[in-house]
């Protein structure tokens, strides 16, 4: 029997009243890992950069989505599209890294693709009966941007990109992340599962005991969370007079299924959340600010960074061990607080949801 269907019990919808955790078992086992790719990755938008890397025509970068290779580039028309990076001679791939191109052409024998998809060229292959360049077609894969993000979704019918993120520009005015500039990336491998980071972010129950440091610049009474249909939005006015950020507030939102935006005054950090294995994930974090060159923004940018450093180390520490009390066998589930974790159970119902959606297939 499929191992999802042992697991449709816990799939059924809950009342927040009623918030119970999802089982341990989903996140300590390779069925599980291989369900979330199946349910998750594969039907939802996933963010692969930003349209800063495809300022010009011929520009391509690529990306892994659900473990597939995906090219994404901007033709010589400036539209912008996205392809499995496979070419349908053999399965080889067409981009290795991020350029510019004139055609897409395949590392291992040397097919050329126009940037439409199309197949150009097929060096020795005018012998070969029965083949017909303009048979042979890459398979295109949606993209599409939000706020100059970009984003890729491998499922036939996705939903529209901008649905999901409705009303997110509205709430954060009159920060305009169209106007904010990337600076860098850091990548961490954290040793839990996706859904363990995940869960994390979502709620501020944690503040007061993991981070006492954000807890001082954070006000713990007033901060707040929203629900919206595909994403959670967490807010909290900044406190201290002397915090380095200026006046305003902290905006948390983390979009279903694997993206969080922290926004405060002149920053926007963007965090990818990917699955590795069942139990490790890797987890972006790029910095986008409004202003990079004032010497009063490049104090606060340091301030930033090292400030972020520290809430995350402390975010690791506390998710790998929760990893560990997920795998150790003496836990199976845990009631939610209902004032303090409606974000973890919004997440896990939207889970519970798409779980459903591949288990009826
Ligand atoms: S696999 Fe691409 S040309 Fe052979
Ligand atoms: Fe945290």
């Amino acid at each position: 029997m499929n191992q999802s269907y042992h697991w449709q019990p816990y799939f059924e919808a809950t009342e927040l009243e009623q918030a119970i955790t999802l089982p341990a078992e989903l996140y300590v086992s390779e069925q599980a890992h291989q369900l979330d790719r199946q349910a998750i990755f594969t039907r939802s938008w996933q963010c692969v950069g930003h349209v800063s890397e495809l300022a010009n025509n011929g520009d391509v970068i690529t990306a892994e989505v659900a473990n597939k290779p995906i090219v994404i580039l901007r033709d010589h028309e400036g539209q912008l599209r996205a392809y499995y990076n496979v070419c349908k001679h053999r399965a080889g791939p067409l981009v290795l890294q991020k350029g510019n191109v004139k055609v897409l052409s395949c590392k291992y024998h040397g097919w050329t693709y126009k940037l439409d998809g199309q197949l150009r060229t097929a060096p020795e292959m005018q012998s070969t009966p029965n083949f017909e360049l303009c048979d042979v077609h890459l398979d295109s894969v949606n993209v599409d941007t939000w706020q100059g993000y970009l984003f890729v979704n491998l499922s036939n019918s996705p939903i529209e990109l901008a649905k999901v993120f409705e009303n997110i520009v509205e709430k954060i005015a009159p920060i305009n992340l169209l106007k904010m500039q990337f600076h860098h990336r850091d990548v961490y491998d954290v040793s839990c599962n996706w859904k363990v980071y995940m869960d994390n972010y979502l709620e501020g129950y944690h503040l007061p005991h993991v981070h006492p440091g954000l807890n001082k610049l954070l006000d713990y009474k007033s901060y707040t969370t929203e629900l919206s249909p595909w994403y959670s939005y967490q807010f909290s006015p900044l406190e201290s007079d002397d915090n380095f950020y200026g006046d305003g507030a902290a905006h948390y939102f983390c979009v279903y299924p694997n993206l969080m935006l922290n926004i405060l005054p002149g920053r926007c950090q963007v965090n990818i959340i990917v699955p590795s294995e069942k139990n490790q994930c890797k987890v972006i974090f790029d910095y986008y600010y409004s202003d990079l060159e004032s010497s009063s923004t490049k104090k606060m940018i340091q301030q930033d960074l090292s400030f972020s450093d520290e809430v995350q180390d402390e975010d690791i520490a506390i998710c790998e061990h929760v990893q560990k009390g997920l795998e150790s066998g003496s836990y199976h589930q845990g009631r939610l607080c209902v004032k303090r974790e409606s974000g973890v159970w919004h997440f896990q119902e939207l889970l519970r949801r798409a779980y459903r959606e591949v288990s009826e297939l």
